[in-house]
């Protein structure tokens, strides 16, 4: 990289920044308000975990980064999709595909059905390489089986005549990570990537992703709702409740210490080896109807340290620490222990 391109990128921003986002799906039912000012930023080389509880809205906000969200019924009705400072959202549908796969590619939790089962998961690889790079099919062979091998499926130049069903859970996810790959993105999006497999290949998965981010410099977002898995891998991490970002922090202050009573909850009812056979904590409660969300802080109808002004002042986000950020009233309390 030249000096040039370097002062330019840094001029043109982080990776990714995600700004004030606003995204409602107007149902039968009501209008659903799903994201409620989500922002966040990742930059190369970074990996940022996302975490909540189902249908808290980490999937919609990575869809709508991709510029696959269904819209109808989706509409996004605020904010900014930023890569390298160029605002996704206001770019041509031309451009937003030249973007996905090469820019920002992004793997999903059911490799199953990403994956077409009538083309062997080498063509499947191959077709994106001639289609997108012009490649000839004999290099864009070889270039398939080297993806399969960095992704550790064994006699990749057997495999990359299979099809997807033909591979095991694990292999498969390892396939779908190696389609992602084929244009090297600069951002990849990892969307629950391991909640379908079992403990050992999750860490297996975890792991592989891991080190093909530091090689590659990428910047990844890894999509969970259990904080147990994102422990060993994220830098940072930003937790999601009812479609707003409740806590953002880098990864170790926030186990030691989190700044949300929310993300208190959600660590308490990680399992804990300690205490073998100990019952968990669930969060009692359940997440709040996005059509209808309470006042004030949306979490306090669940909320142990809930007070009278949760219940009609919506909690700002503030930064109750240097370089962290939290939703709560009491984030300074919860961050020095009180
Ligand atoms: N296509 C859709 N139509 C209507 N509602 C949707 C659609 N996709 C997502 N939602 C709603 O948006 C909310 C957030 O969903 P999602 O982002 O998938 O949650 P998460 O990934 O955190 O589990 C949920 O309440 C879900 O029901
Ligand atoms: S603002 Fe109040 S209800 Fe919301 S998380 Fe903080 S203490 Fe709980
Ligand atoms: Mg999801």
């Amino acid at each position: 990289m030249t000096v040039e391109s370097i002062v330019d990128s840094e001029a043109a921003g982080p990776l990714l920044a995600v700004d004030e986002l606003f995204v409602e799906f107007r149902t039968r039912d009501g209008v659903a308000k799903v994201l409620n000012g989500v922002s966040y930023r990742v930059e190369a080389g970074e990996t940022l975990a996302v975490l909540g509880e189902s249908g808290s809205g980490k999937s919609v906000t990575a869809q709508t980064i991709m510029g696959i969200l269904d819209t109808p019924p989706g509409v996004i009705t605020g904010g900014e999709v930023r890569y390298h400072g160029e605002n996704l959202l206001a770019a041509s549908a031309k451009r937003r595909r030249e973007v996905r796969g090469s820019g920002i590619a992004m793997i999903f939790q059911d490799a199953l059905s990403a994956l077409n089962p009538v083309f062997t998961v080498g063509f499947q690889i191959e077709e994106q390489l001639r289609v997108r790079r012009g490649m000839s099919r004999r290099d864009a062979r070889k270039r398939a089986v080297e993806l399969l091998d960095q992704v550790r499926i064994p006699n990749a130049r057997d495999r990359v005549r299979q099809y997807p069903h033909e591979f095991s859970g694990g292999m498969r996810q390892r396939a779908m990570i190696a389609m992602s790959l084929a244009l090297d993105p600069e951002l990849l999006i990892a969307d629950e990537p391991t909640t379908a497999l079992d403990v050992t290949v999750q860490a297996q998965i975890m792991d592989l992703l891991r080190e093909i981010q530091l090689d590659r410099h990428m910047g990844l977002i890894l999509i969970t709702h259990d904080l147990g898995v994102v422990a060993e891998v994220a830098d940072r991490i930003a937790v999601m409740y009812a479609g707003r970002i409740v806590e953002q922090s880098d990864a170790v202050s926030l186990y030691r210490q989190p700044g949300h009573p929310y993300t208190q909850a959600l660590l308490d009812s990680l399992p804990r080896l300690d205490l073998k056979g100990a019952r968990l904590n669930t969060i009692k409660g359940l997440p709040p109807s996005l059509i209808d969300i309470p006042a004030g802080c949306p979490f306090h109808p669940r909320c142990p340290r809930v007070r009278d002004v949760c219940r009609t002042d919506v909690p700002p986000a503030h930064r109750p620490a240097a370089g962290r950020l939290s939703a709560c009233h009491f984030a300074e309390e919860l961050i020095s222990g009180e």
